[in-house]
């Protein structure tokens, strides 16, 4: 793991760099009032309901729901992870990332990394160019010019030190190349790694050369492919090879197919189905599952129809269903036996491929098939092991219609409940019956609900509440959260409603409080102060009815203490104002 990066600089960082030129360099803004608007970069619409307030350092789309930060923005439209989105904007005003614990150095020496492993692949190219034994091993198997272009193939020659020789003159450089996983053998008796094979390179997210794979290209030449080992700049169950194409190749990227091989993604590709990525002979990861939603709604995973395929298939499985959230799809496409991607495509054409797509096995189909082999659905022992075996399972599916209707299919076979299960067929019913009353109803305004809503609006709001706060004590959902805020506007002064939101990372208050964000409240700075005020003292007040309640019904049950009956008393004398 990567050291962490403290919520501090984040909002540091938030506070120098301004959402707006961020957006408008991607997103031509046009002044609407003390905001900017734009059409939705994030759905098709033809009448802007995209805003960017400059004063709340937020974007917000009143047709689809989007909004954060600057830092959520590059997320979603640059397709960024986390720490790459703080990186660039880092970049932009000129700060360095710190990093706390973890390994800090991989942010120190990653520039020379990265420019030594782009000369690396460089030198590969260049030599493709002078070898006609491996221009004539991608010519065999169907490799264009513009495919080798685009996917910047190449040849290590057949030496110990070619790589040395081009990049290694010096002890430092040696030890840089070795650092970059471009060196085998041990002390003093460092050689190329890869020789006489032709060359894949891998980039990451932004495009830059992070490691290789490299081919034999004839039999008993060792293993058929040898890959970059983990290195500071590669780790290979969080990449995928292809992805920077895929990203070159479409503005919005509607699905991803992930095959298993350098050769599948590349075939593919020259054949117009410019999709697909690879892992990097690994299972499918977690992170991989994430890093493939967060590109595209709609994944597809092909596997070998052997037993070997389907294994490798239910790996997958279990990696994405924690990332199955609503609006996400994924299906498995197995193949006959003998055959890869590279192989179909070449037989069927891009258009035979996108047949063998269309008739893929959906994850639920494929999810029960499996849990249920071996068990005897017609027998009551059979229905009791497929539920404990798909419960832990689908239990791990986020909150939502997939798998309150995975739960319900669930029932369905085995006669079983999910412990706090919605039976299948009741579920979408309450599922509509809520959403028309959301619809029906004007947003709920408890008075917790408002303060929180002002105080992410207007997080200066928090820095004038002095402790203490009865309302603390107070038994009320979004307490908690409330104070918290509070503390974070009190540490923070001048934090922006995106920062504010920032710093709630992943955590599942983050989507209440960016629809809190938008909640329009009339008025001005000054009313909104009075708001607060009041809500907060009503707020006080519950808190004190609260307190005389409980220990009423103490003294109903036992008895007080003198300090409590004093307490009590004083309570009462206030009364229920
Ligand atoms: P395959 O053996 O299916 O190879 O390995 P392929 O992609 O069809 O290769 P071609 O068509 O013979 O060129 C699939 C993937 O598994 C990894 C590589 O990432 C490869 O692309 N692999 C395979 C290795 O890492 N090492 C190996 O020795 C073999
Ligand atoms: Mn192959």
């Amino acid at each position: 793991m990567r050291g962490r990066i403290p919520d501090s600089f984040i909002d540091d960082l938030l506070a120098r760099v301004d959402i707006v030129d961020v957006i408008e360099q991607r997103v031509p803004l046009k002044k609407a009032g003390r905001d900017w608007s734009a059409r939705c970069p994030f759905h098709d619409e033809r009448s802007p309901s995209f805003t960017v307030s400059p004063v709340k350092q937020f974007y917000h789309c009143f047709g689809c729901g989007a909004h954060g930060s600057a830092i959520k923005f590059l997320m979603d439209y640059d397709r960024l992870e986390f720490v790459d989105a703080v990186e660039e904007l880092a970049a932009r005003v000129g700060l360095k990332v710190p990093y706390e614990g973890g390994r800090r150095e991989v942010r120190e020496d990653s520039s020379e990394l990265f420019e030594l492993l782009d000369g690396a692949a460089g030198f590969y190219r260049r030599a493709l160019a002078q070898s006609e034994k491996a221009r004539a091993y991608f010519e065999r198997r169907g490799v264009d010019e513009a495919t080798r272009t685009r996917f910047g193939l190449g040849y290590a020659p057949d030496a110990w030190d070619g790589i040395l020789q081009a990049l290694g003159r010096t002890p430092q450089r040696i030890a840089l190349l070795d650092k970059a996983g471009m060196l085998a053998g041990e002390g003093g008796k460092r050689y190329d790694r890869f020789r006489d094979r032709v060359m894949f390179p891998i980039l990451d997210r932004r495009g830059r050369t992070i490691a290789f794979g490299g081919r034999v290209m004839g039999k008993d030449d060792g293993p058929k492919y040898l890959n970059s080992p983990e290195t500071p700049l590669f780790h290979k169950g969080q990449e995928l090879f292809g992805l920077w194409q895929v990203r070159e190749a479409h503005q919005k990227i509607t699905r991803l197919l992930v095959v298993e091989g350098y050769m599948d993604v590349i075939a593919l590709h020259q054949a117009g189905i410019t999709q697909a990525v690879a892992t990097l002979g690994t299972a499918t990861t977690r992170e991989h599952a994430e890093i493939l939603f967060r590109n595209a709604a709609d994944v597809f995973f092909c596997f070998d129809g052997d037993r070997a395929g389907r294994q490798a298939a239910w790996r997958a499985v279990e990696s994405v269903l924690p990332r199955m959230r609503d609006g996400r799809q994924a299906w498995f496409l197995f193949l006959p036996d003998g055959e890869d991607p590279d192989s179909l495509v070449r037989q069927e054409g891009a258009a035979g491929f996108e047949q063998r797509l269309k008739a893929a096995t959906p994850l639920s189909t494929f999810f029960f098939a499996e849990v249920g082999k071996e068990s005897d659905l017609a027998s009551l022992e059979g229905k009791a092991r497929l539920a404990a075996r798909a419960r832990p399972l689908i239990a791990q599916i986020p909150e939502g219609a997939f798998r309150d209707l995975m739960e319900g299919e669930l029932e369905r076979l085995s006669g079983t409940r999910m412990p706090g299960g919605t039976p299948a067929a009741v579920a979408p019913l309450i599922a509509r019956a809520s959403a028309e009353a959301r619809a029906s109803r004007p947003p709920q305004r408890s008075l917790v609900r408002t303060a929180v809503a002002l105080l992410v609006q207007n997080p200066a709001l928090g820095a004038a509440i002095e402790p203490p706060w009865t309302f603390a004590e107070l038994r009320q959902p979004g307490v908690p959260l409330l104070i918290e805020l509070i503390g974070l506007a009190r540490s923070r002064p001048g934090v922006t409603t995106g920062a504010l939101i920032e710093h709630f990372g992943e955590r599942e208050e983050r989507a209440a409080l960016q629809k809190l964000a938008v909640m329009p409240f009339p008025g001005d700075t000054q009313a909104w102060q009075a708001e607060f005020a009041g809500a907060l003292a009503q707020l006080d007040r519950q808190a004190r009815l609260q307190r005389r309640d409980d220990l009423q019904r103490k003294l109903a049950e036992s008895s007080l203490s003198p300090a409590e009956n004093d307490e009590l008393r004083s309570l009462l004398a206030v009364g229920g104002r």
